[in-house]
């Protein structure tokens, strides 16, 4: 679906790009859910004049994204909104829920409360995949939210954040060392040229990183001389 020349102009400014844009993404949860709404880093992919979503199978965004057709993509630089919704649930109290009307009816959609700003966008078409689905995606609503901090941040801390963010996801599904190797040189930029709440948001990724490798510990069998495996935790100060 072609975007309208007016909408593209704006997208750059709610931090929506050509390539595929990191974003957080809120999702309505359901009724029978004790969180109202639920929050996660997806990649917005644009290209050739399309815009949608690859969700794999598993995620909350995943199962509520079958079951309804608007969602929030909010723009953030808090790299501990990253780093918590990656891995953990946000707290209720960290969302809103706005109001928007299509076609007579309101339709209520969460976003974050302290984001920068969030485009609403609608799904208007799946396709299954065997473990996963792409969502076509048409923005509908932009909602400013903060006056300053729109501009674009150039940190090796902050975009540091985000990679041990997806590095992390990939070593919880595979196990593979590699990854432990790349978030050890992230490592060291995050504490170089990082925020204090990028080096906070860091703590948050080897705390999880804590409870991965205490699940693999307990998973392993012991090897011939009674010793396990050395932890990846011991690659870090
Ligand atoms: C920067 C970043 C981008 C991500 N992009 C995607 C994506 O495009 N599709 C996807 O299914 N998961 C993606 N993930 C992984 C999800 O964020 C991760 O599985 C998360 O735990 C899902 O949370 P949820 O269960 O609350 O939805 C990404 C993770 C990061 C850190």
């Amino acid at each position: 679906m072609k975007e309208t020349p007016k909408n593209l102009k704006k997208l750059s400014r709610f931090g929506i790009s050509e390539g595929i844009s990191e974003l957080l993404l809120t999702t309505k949860n359901s009724p029978k859910d004790k969180r109202k709404a639920n929050a996660a880093p997806i990649g917005i992919t644009w290209k050739n004049d399309k815009m949608f979503l690859h969700l794999f199978k598993g995620s909350k965004t995943y199962e509520n994204l079958t079951q309804k057709n608007y969602f929030a993509a909010n723009m953030t630089d808090d790299a501990v909104l990253y780093a918590t919704s990656a891995f953990y649930d946000l707290k209720n109290d960290d969302f809103r829920f706005i109001k928007i009307t299509r076609k007579n009816k309101t339709i209520s959609i969460p976003i974050l409360k302290n984001a920068n700003a969030a485009t609403v966008f609608k799904c208007v078409k799946r396709l299954d995949a065997a473990d996963s689905m792409i969502v076509h995606i048409k923005p509908v609503k932009f909602i400013p939210l903060k006056k300053r901090g729109a501009g674009i941040l150039i940190n090796r801390g902050f975009h540091s954040v985000i990679e041990v963010c997806v590095h992390l996801t990939r070593y919880e599904l595979a196990r593979d060392p590699m990854y432990i190797d790349e978030i050890r040189r992230r490592q060291t930029l995050i504490q170089r040229c990082g925020r204090k709440n990028d080096k906070k948001a860091f703590i948050i990724l080897k705390k999880r990183l804590l409870e991965i490798e205490a699940e693999n510990k307990k998973n392993e069998p012991l090897r011939p001389d009674g010793q396990t495996q050395e932890s990846a935790l011991s690659f870090f100060p």
